[in-house]
Formats: C-alpha cells, sequence, structure tokens
C-alpha cells in the first residue's frame, strides 16, 4: 500500500492508536441548548468511528459555566453530564477499535464569537473582545484557581465517562491561550508577566490533573504557538512554552496559531486556524518542524489544511510529525480515512470554504458544499 507509515499504528502515552489520523476537535454544535449529548451528536461520531479516524478529539467541551457561551457546546462541569458522555464513548468504542478524547476548554473572551452576546465573558485581563467590541472582566487570582480545579474536575468526569485522554484546549483566542499569549495576559500575579507565568495555569491544570487521575491516561494539549501579532506570541516563545510543558509530562502537543476574534474582525491573520486558501496548504508545518526538537519523543500532531495523503504519508515517514489531524474534510467525508485506504487517493473534496463554522453559530456544523451539491 502506498500509505503503509500512515495507516501504521502509533501510541499517546500508553494507548495505541490503529492508524495515524486524527479527527482535529471540532464542535458540531449539536449538544442540547444545555450542554447534554443528544442522539445527533452521537451519530456523528459513530460516521467518524465507522469512517477510519484513529483518534477522535470531542469538540470543545465547557470545563466550567463561565466557559460555555459557544452555541449548543458540549458541557461537562458537572456530574449531571456524564450519563450522555458515556453513551457517546460507548457507540464509539462499540462501532470500531477507535480511540476518542475529549477536548476540554473554556471560551474565556472567546465567548462572543460563536454564541450568546449575552454572556459576560472573563479572561486573564480586560481585554476587548475585536468582533463585537465589548470588554471581558479580570479574572482574580482566587477565582484563577478555581478554574484550574474546574479543568480538573471535568478531566476526572471525562476519566469517568469513559475517554482514552484528554485534550487541553489552549488555543484560538479562548480562555487558556489569553493566558499563554503577551498579547491578552498583562497581570502582575502568579499567572501572568514572564512566559513562564503565563503558561503556569497549563502547568497547574497537568499536575493536578495527574495527581487526581490514573498515571496511564494520557493528557494530551492544543497549544497556540503564534498569534500572528507584533506584540503578540512568537513562536520563539511559543516553543518554549512548549518545552515547558513537555518537561511538566504532557504527553502530546498539537501545535495551533491565531484568533477567532482576529479572523472574524478582518484585522489579518493569515495563515490562521482556518486558512481558506487551497494553495496554502500544511500551514503549521513551521510550529511543528520548530517544536519538534523539544518534544523528546513525545508525539506532534500536524493539523491546518493538511489534504494530500501522499504528502501525509511522507511526513510520517520522515518523522516530521507523529500524526496528521484533520478537522473540515471530515465534515464532508466522515470515511475519508477508509476512501484513502481502500486506494482512492484522491483529495478531499472539502473546499475549505468554511461554510460549516457560519452555519454552525446558528444552526449545526454541516457542510454546506456537499448540502448543495446533494440537491442538486
Ligand atoms: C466547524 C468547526 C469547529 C471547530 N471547533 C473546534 C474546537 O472545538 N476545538 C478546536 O481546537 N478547534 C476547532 N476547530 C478548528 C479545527 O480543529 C482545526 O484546527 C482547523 O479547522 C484547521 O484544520 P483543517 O484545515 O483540517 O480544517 C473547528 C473547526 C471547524 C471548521
Ligand atoms: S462547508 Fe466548506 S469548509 Fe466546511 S466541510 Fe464543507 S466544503 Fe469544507
Amino acid at each position: 500500500m502506498d500509505l503503509k507509515n500512515l495507516f501504521s499504528p502509533g501510541k499517546i502515552g500508553t494507548v495505541q492508536i490503529k492508524n495515524r489520523i486524527i479527527r482535529s476537535a471540532t464542535w458540531a454544535a449539536k449538544a442540547t441548548n444545555e450542554g447534554y449529548v443528544t442522539d445527533n451528536l452521537i451519530n456523528l461520531f459513530k460516521d467518524l468511528a465507522e469512517g477510519g479516524t484513529g483518534l477522535i478529539i470531542s469538540g470543545y467541551i465547557a470545563a466550567d459555566p463561565s466557559g460555555a457561551a459557544t452555541h449548543k457546546m458540549a458541557c461537562l462541569y458537572d456530574d449531571s453530564y456524564i450519563s450522555g458522555q458515556k453513551k457517546l464513548v460507548k457507540a464509539v468504542h462499540e462501532s470500531s477499535e477507535v480511540k476518542i478524547a475529549a477536548q476540554i476548554a473554556h471560551t474565556g473572551n472567546g465567548a462572543f464569537i460563536f454564541g450568546n452576546t449575552n454572556f459576560n465573558p472573563v479572561g486573564p485581563s480586560p481585554m476587548i473582545n475585536l468582533v463585537l467590541n465589548k470588554p471581558c472582566r479580570e479574572l482574580t487570582t482566587e477565582e484563577v484557581r478555581q478554574i484550574i480545579k474546574n479543568f480538573v474536575d471535568t478531566g476526572r468526569r471525562a476519566y469517568e465517562s469513559g475517554y482514552d485522554m484528554v485534550q487541553i484546549h489552549s488555543s484560538h483566542g479562548y480562555l487558556l491561550s489569553d493566558f499563554v499569549s503577551p498579547f491578552t495576559n498583562k497581570r502582575t500575579d502568579e499567572f501572568g508577566g514572564t512566559y513562564q507565568k503565563r503558561t503556569k495555569i497549563l502547568v497547574d491544570i497537568y499536575n493536578q490533573l495527574k495527581d487526581e487521575l490514573d498515571k496511564n491516561f494520557p493528557i494530551i494539549i492544543k497549544l497556540n504557538t503564534k498569534d500572528y501579532l507584533q506584540e503578540g506570541l512568537r513562536l520563539d516563545e511559543g516553543k518554549k512554552i512548549a518545552k515547558i510543558l513537555i518537561e511538566a509530562g504532557y504527553d502530546a502537543i498539537e501545535p495551533s496559531s491565531g484568533r477567532y476574534d482576529l479572523k472574524f474582525s478582518k484585522r489579518k491573520t493569515y495563515p490562521t486556524v482556518m486558512d481558506k486558501s487551497g494553495e496554502n496548504q500544511n500551514y503549521f508545518l513551521q510550529n511543528v518542524k520548530k517544536l519538534n526538537p523539544i518534544m523528546r519523543g513525545r508525539p506532534i500532531i500536524l493539523q491546518g489544511g493538511i489534504r494530500n495523503p501522499l504528502i501525509m504519508e511522507e511526513f510520517i515517514k520522515e518523522n516530521i510529525a507523529d500524526f496528521i489531524a484533520l478537522s473540515r474534510p471530515l465534515i464532508y467525508e466522515p470515511d475519508l480515512p477508509n476512501r484513502w485506504k481502500n486506494g482512492d487517493l484522491t483529495l478531499p473534496l472539502c473546499t475549505n470554504c468554511n461554510g460549516c463554522l457560519t452555519v454552525a453559530a446558528t444552526d449545526t456544523a454541516y457542510c454546506v458544499v456537499k448540502k448543495k451539491s446533494e440537491e442538486k
């Protein structure tokens, strides 16, 4: 087979994954308004599991009521959410040998972007949200400590729900990435200032989660390593932050970059988390290459506009990345990995139009291009 390496098993921590294809976290807007799992959400995960992906990372799941602003976002900040999450995980595990990670998050100052404009957002510092021109309130030190505890409790609930690992969401202008970036974090307490202090929240979450859980339960992170802003996070500093996280013990890193508020207020920044340009493929490759030397053998996950299976194969073969993560192509074609495995190596049908994200804000995240073609 041409894709021998892409379809070879890999490991994150002690968890064996049947191939190197990951579904990057994708909020589906299919939970109830209160954040409970629905049959629609379960069916989406079943389709992905049956489609051949090795590890599915859930859409972002709220770890705290103050961080659940996104439209129909799943929540896990109290025990009432566990039974629904258990059903979802069971459906994935039953349908095939697929592993599933819970991505846990706090929407922070990103609160207004895809949802409730009445939300009172919080952040490391009182920054204006660039899309809606509304400010967020600065968290007190005590509140930061409480949010760390809520991440830990949510991780424990993910474990109890049967997830194979958790991913901490520190990307895209949501709360944790705003702590890491000097653009949004102007604090003077233990959680702000030097890059080490701005990273403390991520180290504290890791250490407290490890103390709480089975030591073999992997904790991975999606990490903004660059803001594309003069006064923001630069890749050199992103690398130093990643090094701290690997030394703390994080089991894998999925580098990302960019902020949704900058993207939607049209204050550039390209390449961003969802680049539309078809030519601009693999746009976080430079981040992955930069971080490779500090990984100490821990897996690195390449995501962001990666589309060609032969290039994926090459990256895995050359040890440039250990896993490849896809989001939009799997919205259009949840069975894309099987299609490639069965020998049809044509590119994904997804056109990178970002229509799925636009409709998710008021409906659910479906592929508008596919829907149109089915209606013809
Ligand atoms: C509808 C939609 C929802 C997304 N939700 C999340 C999310 O919950 N968490 C996250 O880290 N990234 C999220 N992303 C970003 C993707 O995980 C990914 O980083 C980005 O789309 C680039 O990968 P791609 O080019 O393969 O789509 C979302 C993307 C889309 C299109
Ligand atoms: S709506 Fe556009 S970006 Fe989203 S999956 Fe469909 S083709 Fe891809």
